[in-house]
């Protein structure tokens, strides 16, 4: 039943831009839709168009405690320049408290299980507090961002959390997404011109050669298939 629905919804919006695909959730989904923004390049586009279309929209962020100074100087200027006030959820102090300890504050370079275990408390726990009450949630994931995101739909079902997932610029390529940033003059990320292409957190997070694939800086110690940080894993 899902299935057919997100097939459905999946065909005929198969040509539509994505303002007209968030017009129509905005509006279908009123109160019950929010928006996860990194506030990466894709999320700032998704920030703009949102906002155009309904400024009550929840738009929220998460903050790992782990995020670059220039993150927070851009949610600073985001809020000023759209008169919002982008929600940040913080992970459980207990979790993070415990972890450390047990751990160290930079767990994440020792292992995948410790990078994963971060991700969770830092990252996927508080986004599941965040989605609480929604019945869909808009990201700005791409397909051509990664080999673990070639398969991805614009609409899909969130096994993970339990709700519809939208991704409206799931087709849009990188050279789209800064076309679209420069037109509009959008507020981006200062790293973006350091040569940091995706941008997570500060420890996890570096640098890359035009060259190299946009996701190369994130967890650049990993296998490129192991690269996601629980937020998109599909299990
Ligand atoms: S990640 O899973 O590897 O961190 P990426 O940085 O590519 O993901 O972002 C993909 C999408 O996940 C973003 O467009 C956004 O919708 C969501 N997302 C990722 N990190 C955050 C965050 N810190 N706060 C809110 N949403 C996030
Ligand atoms: Fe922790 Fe790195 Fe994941 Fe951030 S990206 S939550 S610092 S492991």
């Amino acid at each position: 039943m899902e299935s057919d629905f997100i097939e459905k919804i999946n065909r005929q919006f198969a040509d539509s831009e994505p303002i007209e695909v968030l017009k129509y959730f905005l509006k279908t989904y009123k109160g019950k839709i929010g928006f996860a923004s990194s506030m990466g390049a894709e999320d700032q586009i998704l920030t703009e168009m949102i906002v155009g279309i309904d400024p009550s929209a929840r738009i929220f962020t998460l903050d790992t405690g782990r995020i670059f100074p220039e993150t927070y100087d851009l949610i600073e200027k985001t809020n000023t320049r759209y008169k919002i006030n982008i929600e940040v959820y913080f992970p459980e102090r207990d979790q993070v408290e415990k972890m450390v300890v047990e751990k160290g504050i930079n767990l994440f370079y020792e292992s995948i299980e410790n990078r994963l275990l971060c991700c969770q408390i830092r990252k996927t726990i508080p986004l599941k507090r965040a989605l609480q009450g929604l019945e869909i949630w808009i990201t700005g994931l791409r397909r051509s961002q990664s080999v673990t995101r070639t398969n991805m739909q614009m609409l899909e079902w969130d096994k993970l959390n339990n709700l519809l997932k939208l991704n409206p610029l799931v087709e849009w390529d990188e050279d789209k997404v800064w076309n679209y940033i420069r037109k509009k003059n959008i507020p981006y990320n200062a790293l973006h011109d350091k040569g940091f292409a995706s941008i997570g957190c500060q420890p996890c997070t570096k640098a890359i050669k035009p060259s190299e694939d946009v996701r190369a800086g994130r967890w650049w110690w990993e296998n490129p298939e192991m690269k996601e940080c629980g937020l998109h894993l599909k299990k």
